[in-house]
């Protein structure tokens, strides 16, 4: 258990994942009933930039950073705006001048952002020094129920939820090298026990057949699967695509992330690409030769 969020909090992969976090958290807000959110991996909770581990990277400079420095000569799509906002309230929590970005909120902080009033939050970390780090993020908030705990056991524990909606988002460290599989058998098991739930699944693509393999594996379900890669130009051994595969999406996200997403890629440089797309499940594809 190496992986610390604070190296790359803000970097491109959180761009995707928590502007289509803000955008599921606002339509599953929308209507007026109760929402149970999991955050399975939830990390730290709140990050300083300006700290020796987002600095040696640089990672969110050139994610974030960018993103924010480029949104000022407008043009911004509604979802992007949505998550800009989201990050730099938090940030004004800490007193920093406006203009600037010294503190980036993990997902568990852009989740308790959108929680109503009779909305359920649970945010499990299996990390000791982490989860204290989330605890002490929510310490005397009685919105947020913060476990150090395995949050795939969670999923398990946990699912399904009284309110019958829930949005899981699972973001796991990919140290292991069996995460894929880890990650697919916890996915079934809690659709096996919450079918209609909407699950966010953020994955790291370092080998293309590995995630092609991955996303065949759920596209008998109703999914939405974004993209994000970086090009030429990262550095080697650094992580330059990453992917989202949302389950049960509701009405609209798509349109919203395809309006997003190149938008992103486009700011954030000429090799960068992003994708969205709807796969075709096993009932629906050509046969092959037709
Ligand atoms: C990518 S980070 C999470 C970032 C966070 N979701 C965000 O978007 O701000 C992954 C976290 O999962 C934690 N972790 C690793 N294995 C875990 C497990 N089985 N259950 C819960 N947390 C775990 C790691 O310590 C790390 O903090």
């Amino acid at each position: 258990m190496n992986y610390r969020h604070g190296y790359h909090a803000g970097n491109f992969a959180d761009l995707l994942k928590h502007t289509a976090l803000c955008e599921l958290l606002r339509l599953l807000t929308a209507k007026d009933k109760k929402l149970f959110v999991l955050d399975t991996h939830a990390g730290a909770g709140g990050y300083d930039l300006a700290a020796d581990k987002a600095r040696r990277t640089g990672e969110a400079e050139a994610g974030i950073g960018r993103l924010m420095a480029e949104s000022r000569a407008g043009g911004v799509p509604a979802a992007v705006a949505r998550y800009l906002a989201a990050v730099q309230a938090y940030d004004r929590k800490f007193g920093a001048p406006s203009g600037t970005l010294r503190r980036y909120p993990g997902s568990p902080r852009l989740i308790r952002a959108a929680l109503r009033p009779g909305d359920r939050f649970i945010a499990c970390e299996r990390h000791p020094d982490e989860a204290l780090a989330l605890k002490r993020e929510f310490a005397g908030d009685r919105a947020v129920e913060v476990r150090q705990a395995d949050g795939y056991h969670a999923l398990k524990a946990l699912l399904p939820p009284v309110e019958r909606r829930a949005l899981v988002l699972i973001d796991p460290p990919f140290e292991a090298t069996n995460e894929f599989e880890t990650l697919l058998r916890a996915v079934r098991q809690g659709l096996r026990r919450f079918a209609t739930g909407c699950y966010a699944v953020w994955y790291p693509i370092k080998d293309e057949e590995v995630t092609a393999a991955f996303v065949d594996a759920l596209k008998d379900l109703k999914l939405l699967v974004m993209e994000l890669r970086l090009g030429a130009g990262v550095e080697p051994g650094k992580l330059a695509a990453c992917g989202l595969a949302v389950i049960n999406p509701p009405w609209r996200f798509e349109e919203a992330m395809r309006e997003a997403l190149p938008w992103i890629a486009g700011r954030l440089g000429p090799d960068v690409t992003a994708t969205c797309h709807a796969p075709l499940a096993s009932a629906q594809a050509p046969a092959s030769g037709a």
